[in-house]
């Protein structure tokens, strides 16, 4: 192209292609934005019904039974098709109503569907119905911060990530004072309903404001969301009524998308382990689906490292006659001797690269680092109960922290207290490297959680590792296996017998198709004198260039990239399944709405079998709450589902991962999930993980 003749800037950004390919609304947006997500068939036909299901039974909490005593009798709720409806309940099925909703907690891919399809529903209903956003979450409701939305905004989001329709916040609704002000600010605004899309503490949440707003007609409902998939409902005799929640799929295709790219990277230039944390807070079961998606080399899974034990120990101590209590669960030490094995075994193959995933609540998990972290947020929680200033503003610094978590134990011993923090955690404390005890310390959320994702726990578990592979070098232990007919080639290509050096160097030589070094040769130097104790060398002769070569390809470099996958998966435009899903939600929550519910969940039934069989559902938030420390103190909240060590999911992804290790002569087994999708052929339509666990008999 001739560079001398240009076109002027405004006549270029004016032309028709360059305002194409600039637009900030690209093909991908136009086509999401008119994509119709499935309808499941008893919506949009006229009058649904709430059929009571009574057999479906939970446990009541005693304090639920206590403080939410209007809600906790809530039957499970199906939500059918009603031609016959009647006329008085027909009428306040269409009346126009004003619904509030508000998004709380982390975005979840979906979500803006769970508004769409409350919206389709209540103007296909009622075309004066109103929907109002409360903005940047709770923090909407108790400012009165809101806006009306409107068809338009709701076109402009159909199908697209991210929670940024009416933004989202962390604020907890947890005091008398912010419940009462909430109550004010919908009864002000008119509200029939309010809709709480969040995880198991806003579900919580709506619970407490759905027996609070019980007495002035306003309806509560809360829709399940998270990317961590922790909100999973089983009855007490596990029947499934909600398998996962939405944006689930689309964090772990996202991740899987990243993760898969690495596996080709890795496996072209053969240099790298790369290490993968993904998010998922402390379930893994965004680990379990990603390594389902990708078939990566290693996986983690905390809720299995939890049941670990030490049997070597337990063994020695029972020969004493003494139980170890030490050998149950896994320590961070035994976890990085774990990895190291695994690296160890690939790079005796020839592969000292590969890919590995762990879970970012991996932590939890790890029973020192599980006691460290429930002791000080005890001690950070009982801090902040009795001080007016919160303990991460009374020491900003590490420094002032350390000093005093010191001044505890020597005033617990003073005063002869039973220590929560003793010396011996102390003098344990002070062994971590400072920004792991920095991550530790680290303020913890509204709800008093544990920041799981601010912690850099891939660092401090791949630090250890590198430590143990160098003492595996040193000790001949770790090498990288060389192909035999590299080998042959290689020294036959030098003038050199392989087999007469090839029974010298190796350990295995004509046993393996990978050949690996003895292990008294680490370095140049050994290599050197093995050569001339054997005789193929004199002791003033160079090593030959060839075998050098060998040797060089034949030590381990550990080299790492460290990789955190999370925001972006969770803010990526959703798949077919969660748009399907987010759409579906909002029409049973309508649903729920026009039929007079309230203090129930919206869920989804049959999520792990085709669309057609989907069937939605009013859950009784109450049944599902249970008692839990938070912020030092006891409190009420839906229980978080972690990975079951006994689902099909788990045991295929058992049962398999030797194989993806692929510590042997054959091929990688990578597999390629491609990008997110809503639409074509090969989009699946649901996570591996629900295929797996619907497999019975
Ligand atoms: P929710 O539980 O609110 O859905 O958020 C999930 C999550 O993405 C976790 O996976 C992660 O640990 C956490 O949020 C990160 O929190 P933050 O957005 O405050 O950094």
């Amino acid at each position: 192209m001739d560079s001398s003749v240009k076109i002027d800037i405004e006549t270029l950004l004016n032309h028709s292609l360059a305002e194409e390919v600039t637009s900030d609304i690209n093909k991908d947006v136009i086509e999401r934005r008119a994509f119709s997500p499935g309808k499941i068939s008893i919506f949009s036909q006229g009058y649904t019904s709430l059929e009571d299901h009574p057999e479906y039974e939970f446990s009541n909490d005693k304090e639920a039974e206590k403080v939410l005593p209007d809600i906790i009798n809530n039957n499970v709720q199906k939500i059918i098709y009603d031609p016959k409806k009647n006329q008085k309940d027909k009428l306040f099925f269409n009346k126009a109503r004003n619904i509030g909703i508000v998004f709380s907690g982390g975005p979840a891919p979906g979500g803006h569907n769970v508004i769409a399809g409350i919206f389709d529903e209540a103007k296909r209903v009622n075309p004066d119905s109103k929907i109002l956003g409360f903005i940047l979450g709770p923090d909407g409701i108790l400012e009165g911060n809101y806006i009306e939305i409107t068809e338009s905004l709701v076109d402009a989001h159909r199908n697209m990530g991210g929670f940024s329709m009416i933004k989202t916040g962390r604020t907890k609704i947890d005091s008398k004072e912010k419940i009462a002000l909430s109550k004010k600010v919908c009864t002000d605004l008119n509200l029939d309903a309010l809709v709480i899309i969040g995880g198991d503490d806003s579900n919580t949440n709506a619970a407490f404001l759905a027996q609070e707003f019980k007495s002035s007609g306003i309806q509560v409902i809360g829709v399940p969301k998270t990317i961590d998939g922790d909100i999973q409902v089983k009855t007490d005799h596990g029947e499934v009524l909600s398998a996962i929640s939405f944006g689930f799929h689309t964090a772990a295709r996202g991740f899987s998308q990243n993760i898969s790219n690495l596996t080709n990277d890795a496996s072209s230039d053969v240099k790298y382990w790369h290490i993968c944390k993904v998010m998922g807070r402390v379930a893994s079961h965004l680990a379990l689906e990603s390594a389902l998606q990708t078939h990566a080399n290693l996986t983690f899974i905390g809720e299995e490292l939890a049941d670990y034990v030490d049997t070597e120990r337990l063994k020695e101590a029972q020969k004493k006659g003494e139980i170890d209590y030490t050998a149950f669960g896994i320590t961070l030490r035994h976890l990085s001797r774990v990895i190291c094995e695994a690296i160890v075994k690939r790079a005796a193959w020839g592969k000292n690269y590969g890919v590995m995933i762990l879970p970012e609540g991996v932590l939890e998990f790890i029973n020192e680092i599980q006691i460290f972290i429930i002791k000080l947020s005890k001690i950070i929680a009982d801090y902040n109960n009795i001080h007016d200033v919160d303990f991460h503003s009374s020491f900003p610094g590490l420094n002032e922290k350390l000093d005093y978590l010191k001044r505890l134990t020597i005033g617990m011993k003073q005063e002869n207290e039973i220590a929560i923090w003793n010396l011996r955690d102390d003098e344990l404390f002070n062994q971590l490297p400072t920004f792991f005890q920095e991550g530790l310390l680290i303020e913890r959320d509204t709800h008093g959680n544990f920041q799981f994702s601010l912690v850099k726990t891939e660092k401090i578990i791949i630090d250890m590792v590198k430590e143990y592979l160098d003492m595996l070098i040193e000790k001949g232990d770790y090498k990288v296996g060389i192909e035999e007919e590299y080998f042959r080639l290689t020294l036959k290509q030098a003038g050199l017998k392989p087999d007469i050096f090839g029974k010298v160097l190796f350990r295995n030589y004509k046993e393996n198709q990978f050949l690996l070094v003895k292990k008294s040769i680490i370095s140049k130097k050994t290599l050197k004198q093995m050569l001339i104790n054997e005789q193929l060398l004199g002791e003033n002769e160079e090593v030959p260039e060839a075998v050098m070569q060998i040797f060089n390809k034949s030590v381990p470099k550990f080299k790492t990239q460290l990789h955190f996958y999370g925001y972006d998966g969770r803010g990526s435009d959703p798949t077919l399944f969660d748009c399907n899903f987010g759409y579906s939600l909002g029409m049973t929550a309508f649903s729920l709405i026009a039929n007079g519910a309230t203090g129930q969940m919206a869920a989804i039934k049959n999520l792990e079998h085709d669309f057609d069989k989907w069937e939605p559902f009013g859950i009784p938030i109450a049944k599902l709450m249970h008692l839990e420390e938070r912020k030092g103190r006891l409190a009420l909240v839906i229980e978080r589902a972690v990975v079951d060590t006994n689902s099909n999911a788990f045991r295929v992804f058992k049962a398999l991962r030797g194989d993806w290790l692929a510590a042997d002569s054959g091929k990688d087994r990578f597999r390629r999930p491609g990008p997110v999708r809503f639409t074509g052929k090969s989009e699946e339509d649901r996570p591996i993980t629900l295929t797996l666990n619907s497999i019975a008999q």
